[in-house]
């Protein structure tokens, strides 16, 4: 069937004028994986403080998960355990998700990921198989999982991905993370054009070097990661958590209804030139 490009199709990324609230995502069904890692935590809190209603997902069981879900102000019940390498537990994650909303979710985020530091020379073959296990195959496990169940209610909803600026940037020792993330925009933009007919949008955060989580974790213990970042972010400073939730929200919001296979970049500009040398 030709479609009226002019006029638009009313179920393809058009405004949503019944949600509320700056961000138009109250009410909005959200699940976040890696939602109890460094940038997770805030883009749950983002989410949340949008008004929507958001289901955080993770490694740890939710015993151990406790702890952190109680510091953050979320209830034990909006969280479920999911290795998200296994197709399993992502499809028990989508129940669980249905049943905690009611229904389907409206914005999936595939957030959750792994890095691995080590020259390209002395990279352990495993150590390269766990993370591209991690990056690629529970992004596009969870990604594929979404949107089957989208298409089977005929209700379109939002991917957001996230992946880095060194998909584009070589950065030493994380060479494998790299092309993780390199793949895991290809496969946002596969998804952005087969799914775009039936109303899904599909887009990409890029970040920086972020002040919480992995980079933070490297900035403390590597003496030689720190120097090397302390010169590669034109902007000056570590990125904050909230200026890569501030992204994903407007990713998620109707104020992006016109974005689909896009890759946001938020890096205070480390992509612009390589200034760590
Ligand atoms: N911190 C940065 O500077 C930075 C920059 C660019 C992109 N990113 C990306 O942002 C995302 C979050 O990173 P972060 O810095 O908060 O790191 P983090 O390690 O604090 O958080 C990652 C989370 O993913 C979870 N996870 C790992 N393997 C999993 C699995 N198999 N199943 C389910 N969950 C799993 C971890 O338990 C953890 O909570 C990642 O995709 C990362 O690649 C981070």
């Amino acid at each position: 069937m030709e479609r009226d490009l002019v006029q638009g199709d009313p179920e393809v990324g058009m405004e949503v004028a019944s949600h509320e609230g700056p961000w138009g995502l109250t009410g909005r069904r959200v699940i976040l994986t890696g939602a109890l890692g460094g940038i997770g935590q805030t883009i749950a809190a983002a989410f949340r403080g949008a008004g929507a209603n958001v289901l955080l997902t993770d490694l740890p069981d939710a015993s151990t998960a406790g702890e952190s879900l109680a510091v953050s102000g979320f209830a034990r019940s909006a969280y479920v355990a999911c290795d998200i390498t296994s197709a399993g537990d992502v499809r028990t994650l989508f129940d669980r998700a249905a049943e905690f909303f009611g229904g389907p979710a409206d914005i999936v985020c595939a957030h959750a990921g792994v890095v691995g530091s080590h020259p390209l020379t002395e990279y352990p073959v495993d150590a390269f198989d766990d993370l591209m296990t991690v990056n690629l195959r529970g992004s596009f496990l969870v990604a594929s999982e979404a949107a089957r169940r989208w298409l089977a209610a005929e209700a379109p909803g939002v991917l957001i991905f996230t992946t880095s600026w060194v998909q584009d940037v070589p950065w030493p020792e994380i060479g494998p993370y790299s092309a993780s993330k390199a793949a895991v925009r290809s496969l946002m933009r596969t998804f952005a054009r087969e799914l775009a007919p039936r109303g899904v949008r599909s887009n990409a955060v890029a970040p920086g070097i972020v002040g919480v989580g992995m980079a933070r974790r490297q900035w403390d213990s590597d003496p030689a990661y720190r120097s090397r970042a302390q010169r590669a972010i034109p902007l000056g400073r570590l990125q904050t958590p909230e200026s890569v939730a501030n992204a994903v929200l407007f990713l998620a919001s109707p104020l992006s209804a016109y974005m689909t296979g896009a890759t946001l970049l938020v890096d205070g500009g480390a992509s612009l030139y390589p200034m760590d040398e």
